[in-house]
């Protein structure tokens, strides 16, 4: 229950009880942000994504705005486990708020030894990062299918008996079959989604303009297209979805709330906006209170599909 209202602001994510919706998306927070809001509002804490192996990241350069847009290629630099747990763990435990802890492996062992390593006091929930590449099927996304889905999350849950979040791919044609095999195979919840492939290129050299050609997508242009998979993936499954793609401001996450998310990551928005996220808990807990909405998560799948009078939404989800 928020302190100034009688807005109930918590959310229930598998098993973790949130004290609000908000929490960053991985890779797009730090330590440094507690300058600029009080750490302890946030629903959680969500880290890069770390590695086992040391790695130093894609080659220069590594983002590029576009309109309504960034384009990145980071490529997930990780200075490995002793330093997270020596260096940046310690941050993180002066607040009352769960850590979530995003990890990312070549294989679907490495991500099962990994997530065992992290299952420590201080962490509150695993987030499989499975939008990588996994070396034992060229270099393909586990995301991107459902059967390595399926695989990396079973090792996921025997190795871990933290609430395991999986984060999704955006860029294969089924969302929902991908979330029902993380479902399947044990997730608590997914995270739709992760950047959208994409590519810029200069005009000036003619050359990409990210050092690794490509890179995802992220920001308000993606909204539209991740709040789509969201609703598709909150009718596929009974697991909590949690929506990330271009969330800026209190609508955005309320959208993303009515197609179906329990919970919502913010990304791009807080690199304009540092503070973005406790202005969108503000927002949620004003619009509950102008809709005399009690608990925040009655928000959750409140879309409304009229029915035509000759109902054919069978394109939504072709599947079930
Ligand atoms: C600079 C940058 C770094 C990112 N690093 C990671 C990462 O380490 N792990 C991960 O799962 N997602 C990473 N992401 C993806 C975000 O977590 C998020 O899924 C995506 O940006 C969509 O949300 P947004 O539109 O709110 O930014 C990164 C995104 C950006 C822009």
């Amino acid at each position: 229950m928020s302190a100034a209202s009688n807005v109930d602001l918590s959310v229930s994510i598998g098993g973790l009880t949130l004290r609000n919706p908000v929490m960053p998306a991985s890779g797009t927070f730090a330590e440094g942000l507690e300058k600029v809001m009080d750490f302890n509002r946030l629903g959680a804490f969500v880290t890069k994504t770390i590695t086992r192996e040391l790695r130093a990241g894609n080659p220069l350069p590594r983002v590029v705005e576009r309109p309504g847009g960034l384009i990145n290629a980071i490529g997930i630099p990780s200075k490995g486990v002793p330093y997270f747990i020596e260096t940046i763990m310690p941050h993180y435990a002066a607040y009352d708020t769960p850590l979530v802890v995003s990890i990312s492996a070549p294989t679907a062992e490495g991500f099962a030894s990994l997530a065992a390593e992290l299952s420590i006091p201080g962490v509150a929930a695993i987030e499989a990062n499975i939008s990588c590449p996994n070396i034992e099927e060229d270099g393909k996304a586990f995301a991107m299918r459902a059967e390595s889905t399926q695989k990396v999350t079973r090792l996921l849950r025997t190795a871990t008996e933290l609430p395991l979040w999986v984060k999704l791919t955006p860029n294969t044609g089924d969302v929902p079959e991908v979330a029902r095999a993380a479902e399947a195979a044990g997730a608590d919840a997914v995270v739709v989604a992760n950047t959208i492939l994409s590519m810029a290129i200069d005009l000036k050299s003619f050359k990409p303009c990210l050092g690794n050609i490509m890179g995802g997508l992220s920001g308000p242009a993606i909204k539209p297209i991740v709040l789509r998979q969201v609703f598709q993936c909150a009718k596929a499954v009974k697991i909590p979805v949690i929506g990330c793609g271009g969330i800026s401001t209190a609508d955005d996450a309320i959208e993303y709330m009515l197609a179906g998310a329990s919970a919502v990551q913010v990304g791009t928005a807080t690199f304009l906006q540092p503070a973005a996220m406790t202005t969108i808990i503000d927002g949620l807990e004003a619009f509950c209170l102008r809709r005399e909405t009690p608990r925040v998560a009655d928000l959750i799948r409140g879309v409304i599909i009229e029915e035509a009078d000759e109902p054919d939404l069978a394109w939504l989800d072709p599947v079930s």
